[in-house]
């Protein structure tokens, strides 16, 4: 493995561990707020974006790079509203898109092409994800900001029909 991959695998194992850490903050906001169907997508996303470091760490152990387990920097706790930490998510998720166009940009020029390949499931990962918040802060436009009620059941609902199709 190429020194350049292996950093570039552990600064990525380091973002998505922030970023578990990040909506598990959201998730906590949300509940004590009593937005119960937006702490649970939040919950279940940072457990998702754990499970993305766990792929990365796997991945980069099982090709024999040394794998750094990062100190998590602490995330904000406190958003203006449900719409601020939308769009907080948002902008989140496409420098997440970026880290990942990175690994892309680098595997080409070190003509890693085995960890191209396996890298190709988060450049989708990444299409959905964005376009997963687009459609949230659509709804939240729509709403306007005396419908949380309404949203916040809505959300819900769209995060288990998105862990329902996952398991199919
Ligand atoms: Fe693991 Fe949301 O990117």
């Amino acid at each position: 493995m190429k020194k350049r991959i292996e950093e570039a695998i552990n600064l990525q194992i380091d973002r998505e561990m922030y970023s578990s850490h990040l909506y598990l903050s959201m998730a906590v906001w949300a509940e004590s707020n009593g937005l119960s169907g937006t702490s649970k997508w939040l919950y279940a996303q940072a457990l998702e974006e754990r499970t993305h470091m766990l792929q990365f760490i796997q991945y980069l152990n099982g090709r024999g790079g040394k794998v750094i387990v990062p100190a998590i920097m602490q995330p904000p706790q406190m958003w203006e509203n449900v719409k601020e930490l939308f769009s907080e998510v948002l902008k989140h998720e496409q420098f997440i898109t970026d880290s990942i166009n990175e690994i892309v940009f680098l595997c080409t020029e070190e003509k890693d092409f085995t960890t191209l390949n396996w890298v190709q499931f988060f450049v989708n990962e990444q299409i959905e994800e964005e376009n997963a918040v687009k459609e949230i802060l659509d709804k939240l436009n729509l709403l306007g900001d005396n419908n949380m009620y309404l949203f916040d059941r809505d959300i819900f609902a769209l995060r288990t029909a998105k862990t329902a199709s996952e398991k199919a």
